[in-house]
């Protein structure tokens, strides 16, 4: 029997991502699918029911009777109480749902003895590469931090020779080079920025210096051993952590856009720019907090709102990739057709291989129990 794939309006406030699309929709049906799509699903990222209706979706009216009968619930975000109460026990569930924050969630998915996959923990290996929701979520995210940035810097972000005189390029420093911080930069130089980067990965320098960027790092030999086997950076000690402050802070001084990115799995951000930085720099400077719903990188960011403190504007957007939603959906519903490939065999039935090392890695919960280890307990 064709496995059944259901996909839900997000219920989190203010999350205008969707799960599928119509190319993704076409791609689930040729891997031997059905799918049914709750009305209404896509219309905060540009995607029409008719849309839906015409890649081969059916559409539902509601979320419970998209779900009623699925094999699998594809989301952004997590599901709701209601969607999880209409899941079948045994149905397969995925999507970003924070889970070192969410052990009600777990519990709940757990009781009603779903198998839920967190999307954040696919692991980074070549294979998975196409299935990488934080890194096509990231990609995007940074892009759309430089574009939120230019929004509020109330000057031109290029070097501008014109009649009247000459316009100084805009000075942008980037502070985490992970994959958000990578197209930050990039995106910035595109506009014409002056762009400089820390990060506390040694392999970063490389890569910040290859985008045309300079790169700026206590290099210490806590530095040079900063990287996890799993490419993720380590928390720093106090000690580092003061010397990074000391060092960026002359820098900070004189830039006109700054832009945080850094995270640390399972942990609280780091704090990288203090309330001190912050009054150091100059009146209609911006800075943009990536990291605002792992707590902030930056001293004073307000969740949702851009914070003004003695002329410098914080932006605290959450959900950057949520503001450019048409394509962070599509590649978000990419990374789920690759993930699909997992779950479906090739007659087209509901056949998960549960050893397979990327579905084991970020696989939650299963059989009415908590399973990933990190979790358990
Ligand atoms: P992330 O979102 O976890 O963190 C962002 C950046 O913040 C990282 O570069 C991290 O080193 C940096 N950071 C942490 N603490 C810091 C501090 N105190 N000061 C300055 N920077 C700090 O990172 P993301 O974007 O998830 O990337 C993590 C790694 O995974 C990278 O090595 C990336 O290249 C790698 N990666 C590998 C993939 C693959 O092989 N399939 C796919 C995507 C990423």
């Amino acid at each position: 029997m064709a496995v059944k794939i259901a996909v839900t309006r997000e219920t989190r406030a203010g999350e205008t991502r969707v799960a599928a699309t119509p190319e993704s929709v076409r791609k689930l049906i040729a891997l031997g699918a059905e799918v049914t799509v709750a009305a209404g699903a896509g219309l905060d990222a540009a995607v029409t029911d008719q849309a839906y209706l015409d890649a081969g979706a059916t559409i539902a009216a509601d979320a419970a009777s998209a779900i009623s009968g699925a094999d699998i619930l594809f989301k952004v975000r997590e599901p709701s109480d209601a969607e999880i109460a209409a899941l079948k026990p045994g149905a397969l569930f995925a999507g970003l749902i924070n889970p070192y924050q969410s052990r009600p969630l777990l519990d709940a998915l757990a009781v009603r003895g779903v198998s839920a996959v967190a999307m954040e923990l696919i692991p980074r290996i070549t294979r998975a590469q196409a299935m990488d929701a934080l890194s096509s979520q990231a990609n995007l995210a940074g892009y759309r931090a430089v574009i939120e940035g230019a929004e509020a810097y109330g000057r031109a972000l290029p070097m501008m020779m014109t009649a009247a005189g000459t316009i100084a390029a805009a000075k942008v420093f980037v502070m985490g080079v992970g994959v958000a911080g990578l197209q930050a930069i990039a995106t910035a130089r595109r506009l014409g920025a002056v762009v400089t980067a820390t990060d506390v990965r040694p392999a970063t320098k490389e890569q910040v210096e290859s985008l045309g960027a300079k790169f700026l790092a206590v290099e210490d030999e806590e530095f040079k051993n900063a990287q996890t086997a799993g490419g993720y950076a380590k928390e720093m000690s106090a000690d580092y952590q003061a010397k990074q402050a000391a060092l960026t802070a002359e820098h900070i001084k004189k830039q006109d856009i700054v832009i945080t990115t850094a995270l640390i799995p399972g942990r609280a951000a780091p704090r990288l720019v203090t309330a001190a930085h912050v009054a150091s720099m100059r009146q209609g400077s911006v800075i943009v907090d990536l990291a605002v719903e792992q707590g902030g990188n930056v001293e004073g960011v307000k969740p949702g709102e851009i914070a003004e403190i003695g002329g410098v504007r914080i932006v605290g957007f959450a959900n950057l990739a949520g503001r450019i939603a048409a394509d962070a959906s599509a590649l978000y519903a990419r990374n789920l057709v690759n993930f699909a490939g997992l779950l479906i065999s090739k007659e087209g039935a509901l056949a998960p291989d549960f050893e397979d090392e990327i579905l084991k890695a970020a696989l939650v919960t299963q059989g009415g129990v908590i399973v990933h280890p990190a979790f358990k307990g």
